[in-house]
């Protein structure tokens, strides 16, 4: 089953979006697999963002991601990498259609509340990165059959 690597960045944490963000995958159907309240440190972020560290927004990035704590979250479910990216809407909150979390609830693109996996790879990527084996839990939620057909 496909799944992806959602974190509500430091500023959604200090806003109090935390719950908000939940339901919305929640709601959407898909399954809590790991989540835990974590500080990055700069060789995470190093390699969690290899492939943005020579833009010249990179030391504005890294002191943004460093500057609380993130709550890393892993999902589950049918096509949840590219759905998620739907949830989330576009890098720039000024660009994301409202209904989505950015368009809902952010307007600048260093403070855009929240990161979702771009690709099943990167997904794969980053779970590793954020997380070990032993935190990922499996399980089977009772309302799978009211949400798969
Ligand atoms: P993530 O889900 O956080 O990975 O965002 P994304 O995949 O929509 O965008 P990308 O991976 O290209 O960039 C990662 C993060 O770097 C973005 O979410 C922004 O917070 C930040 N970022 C990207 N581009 C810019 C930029 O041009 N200026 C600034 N200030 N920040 C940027
Ligand atoms: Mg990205």
């Amino acid at each position: 089953n496909e799944r992806t690597f959602i974190a509500v960045k430091p500023d959604g944490v200090q806003r109090g979006l935390v719950p908000e963000i939940l339901s919305r995958f929640w709601n959407k159907g898909y399954k809590l697999v790991a989540i835990k309240l974590t500080l990055a440190n700069e060789d995470l972020l190093r390699e969690h963002y290899a492939d943005l560290t020579s833009k010249p927004f990179f030391p504005s990035l890294l002191s943004y991601m460093l500057s609380g704590p993130v709550l890393a979250t892993v999902w589950e479910g049918k096509d949840v990498v590219k759905q998620g990216r739907v949830l989330l809407g576009a890098t720039n909150p000024l660009a994301s259609a409202p209904g989505t979390i950015r368009g809902d609830f952010a307007v600048d693109m260093g403070r855009n509340i929240i990161h979702g996996s771009d690709s099943v790879e990167s997904a794969e990527k980053e779970i590793g990165l954020w997380f070990k084996k032993e935190e990922l839990v499996d399980y089977k939620p009772t309302l799978t059959s009211w949400i798969y057909e």
